[in-house]
């Protein structure tokens, strides 16, 4: 029996609509606390299914009445998943290329922006939690941090009548290959990196101060290193602002990634000079950081915070220097997969052959809480 499948595109496009399926995740427990799919439920059927236990996911019921989706690591074991409910008499269908090819799917939220002319997009890669952000302003756009293939940029800002002038990154990205490159190519846009000698490409470089002009709004460049030396946040119209990896909505950026410890040290007393800066910026600040350490609900609320609730929930930021240099450091999660592969890649400017997924695979580990 030929078990039917469905393309995670195909799946992110019913989440997005809101369609009534089941997506039931049989990977072990431990792999799903790493990830999972938004809204997903989970039988602990892996072990069961891969011996053939002729009793595995006899119990499961569909939360509501439409189609099951099952989902595993690769799109394996998901397809003996499916096997197993259609032989019930349910409606299943396996996810082609499991988690992995999961990581790739996206879905976006408007953020609010009280006195800022500009309307923002936040685009969520949802199976990895990178966010990026599409400004636009009287018929012009720039996009921050774009983690996703350029057309998914492309489309949002045409849909919106948006044309791509502009292309920013905060900084040298460690957790997934930046498609900021391919987005100006794409589309003709200048590409702005912080002012830095890691790449070895051409760009516009941005200096502490510059202002770049979207439509009739602003971005302000704050150079705030710490997580990187080069790291920069983008300051809209001085209401919102793209902290990239410096600042999260409940941690602060690592500042351990391709450094020794001394030079890890050097970088956390960079982050405490940065992160004071930010502080000090109006309370009503809408902040907008790189990631989330959640799987993102196909909800259309996007993930941000006032610079108050941030400041609300990070007691590191109250932390005088020497204090939270040894909590940031004594802190550190354990580093990202293939982080060195992902960074040399970035440097050079160029996106791997094949599947870039299979590099990029794991959650986002930029932040320590
Ligand atoms: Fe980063």
């Amino acid at each position: 029996m030929t078990i039917p499948t469905i393309s995670s595109e195909a799946l992110r496009q019913l989440l997005d609509r809101g369609a009534a399926i089941t997506v039931l995740d049989v990977r072990p427990a431990a792999d799903r606390a790493e990830w999972a799919i938004p809204g997903s439920v989970h039988a602990d059927a892996y072990e069961a299914l891969r011996r053939g236990d002729p009793t595995a996911l006899a119990d499961f019921v569909p939360i509501n009445g439409g189609p099951v989706v099952t989902v595993c690591a690769g799109g394996k074991t998901s397809l003996l998943a499916a096997e197993r409910l259609r032989a019930r008499g349910l409606d299943a269908v396996s996810l082609e290329g499991g988690m992995r090819a999961w990581s790739l799917a996206w879905n976006a939220a408007e953020v609010a922006c009280p006195g800022s002319a500009a309307e923002i997009v936040q685009v969520r890669r949802t199976g990895k939690g990178c966010l990026s952000y599409i400004v636009g302003s009287h018929g012009q756009a720039a996009v921050i941090d774009a983690a996703l293939d350029p057309a998914v940029y492309r489309e949002l800002a045409c849909r919106r009548g948006w044309q791509i002038r502009s292309v920013l990154e905060t900084h040298v990205h460690a957790d997934h290959l930046s498609r900021a490159r391919a987005l100006a190519r794409d589309t003709g846009a200048t590409l702005y990196l912080p002012a830095t000698g890691r790449v070895s490409f051409e760009y516009a470089p941005l200096r502490d101060g510059d202002a770049l002009r979207v439509g009739s709004t602003t971005l302000r460049v704050l150079h705030t290193p710490g997580h990187t030396a080069e790291s920069v946040c983008y300051f809209l119209d001085e209401r919102a602002l793209f902290t990239g990896d410096t600042l999260f909505l409940a941690a602060v950026g690592r500042p351990d990634l391709e450094a020794t410890i001394e030079q890890s040290r050097r970088r956390a007393r960079m982050l405490h000079a940065s992160l004071q800066r930010l502080v000090a910026l109006p309370l009503e600040t809408v902040v907008l950081p790189a990631h989330t350490s959640e799987p993102v609900a196909f909800d259309g609320r996007p993930i941000s915070a006032t610079l108050r609730e941030v400041q609300e929930r990070i007691p590191l930021l109250r932390e005088p220097e020497e204090a939270f240099v040894s909590h940031v450091l004594a802190r550190i999660p354990p580093a990202p997969p293939n982080h060195h592969r992902i960074v040399a890649l970035n440097e050079a400017g160029t996106l791997p052959d094949g599947d870039p997924a299979e590099l990029e695979a794991g959650a986002n580990r930029c932040a320590v809480a």
